[in-house]
């Protein structure tokens, strides 16, 4: 057993290496990409905001059949469920009427609720007991964080400032990802509605390192084993890396979102609300691209994410990448489609 005086959270959890797999919810962070990470020696991390009680147990079953060693869990912290007034649900169907033709789709039904009822996710966290139990887009509660502690699972919060990390080591969390704004996928902003900080991965470690006490998580545009020894000289304890995986073999990522992150090495990335009302970081496309210049027609975090969802299926259905969140960082180069272990093995220099 790890001895428990041990401050490296990271050593504490038995790992072989200072990384986690991000949680990519959505599809990538597959049950194998998961047990693979963890098999290697790094943290796999099930992205599960979008699975149901059931679902979030069912995986953790398979990836348990598939290794011994440590995985965490992410959510998302619920948001308060934005009033969608039938004026704007029209501007945001009559902006998107095109695509649902030509992707066949009926015209869209919304109603609430708009995303997975979070206290029963977190039910079922508390009886898989991971390793570690990740969060993004807030502060987890104090009646959620007595709960995790009483059954011995430790709590990773997600922070884009100074701000929000002191916000969540002081309401208890044994660890805080820094997510720069190079970063794929969703920004953790905690406020869905405020403008993007937009502070680089350095510059938040540089802030954070020597002001916050718990260990450190550098996140966003780390691709390479030098991006990871910069980031623990900076000040982190461990990096956690999504870009670099999407296109390994046990990735979940789909047909045409391969395609595109394979295209070409220099991926042209941006920051936008178009998919689900929140700000995310992917490779530039047709729907972003259109609906970017409608910010009227974009729904509230999380209505957006569920309008869209239909547009995605089909858009995937067809190979079609012209309406799918390609979520990706700004880090540059090709993506390794080898084994998820190789990957791991090339980062650390073995
Ligand atoms: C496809 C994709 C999905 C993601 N989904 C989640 C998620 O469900 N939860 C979360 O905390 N972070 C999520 N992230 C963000 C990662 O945790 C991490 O901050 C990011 O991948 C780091 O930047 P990088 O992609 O440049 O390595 C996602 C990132 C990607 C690329």
């Amino acid at each position: 057993m790890p001895a428990a005086t041990d401050s490296n959270l990271f050593r504490q959890l038995g790992l072989k290496h200072p990384l986690i797999v991000a949680p990519m919810a959505g599809g990538p962070s597959s049950v194998e990409l998961t047990a693979a990470a963890s098999a290697a020696g790094a943290l796999g991390a099930m992205g599960g905001a979008y699975s149901n009680a059931a679902a979030i147990e069912a995986f953790a079953d398979q990836v348990r059949q598939r290794t011994d060693k440590p995985f965490s869990i992410n959510l998302f912290i619920p948001h308060s469920i934005p009033d969608v007034a039938a004026d704007r649900l029209a501007r945001a169907a009559e902006a998107t009427a095109r695509y649902r033709q030509e992707l066949e789709l009926p015209p869209p039904r919304l109603g609430a609720p708009y995303e997975e009822d979070f206290d029963v996710q977190f039910e079922a966290v508390l009886r898989v007991k991971p390793a570690c139990f990740s969060f993004v887009f807030g502060l987890l509660s104090a009646e959620h964080v007595r709960e995790a502690k009483k059954v011995g699972i430790p709590l990773i919060g997600t922070a884009t400032t100074l701000e929000e990390a002191r916000a969540l080591e002081d309401g208890g969390v044994d660890a805080i990802v820094l997510q720069g704004f190079e970063a794929g996928g969703h920004r953790g902003i905690f406020d869905a509605g405020a403008a993007d900080p937009e502070i680089g991965m350095r510059d938040l470690l540089a802030q954070c390192a020597g002001t916050i006490r718990v260990p450190l998580i550098a996140a966003g545009g780390i691709m390479t084993s030098g991006d990871i020894r910069a980031a623990l000289q900076a000040g982190a304890q461990a990096v956690q890396m999504g870009t670099a995986f999407l296109a390994c073999a046990e990735a979940g990522t789909s047909a045409p979102y391969r395609r595109k992150l394979l295209e070409a090495s220099e991926r042209r990335t941006r920051t936008t609300r178009a998919f689900s009302g929140r700000f995310a970081r992917g490779i530039e496309n047709r729907f972003m691209d259109e609906m970017d210049g409608k910010p009227d027609a974009i729904l509230p975090f999380p209505a957006q994410n569920k309008f869209t969802r239909d547009m995605r299926g089909a858009s995937t259905a067809k190979g079609l990448p012209d309406f799918l969140s390609l979520w990706s960082g700004t880090g540059k180069g090709e993506l390794w489609q080898g084994s998820t272990a190789a990957l791991i093995d090339r980062l650390f220099g073995e």
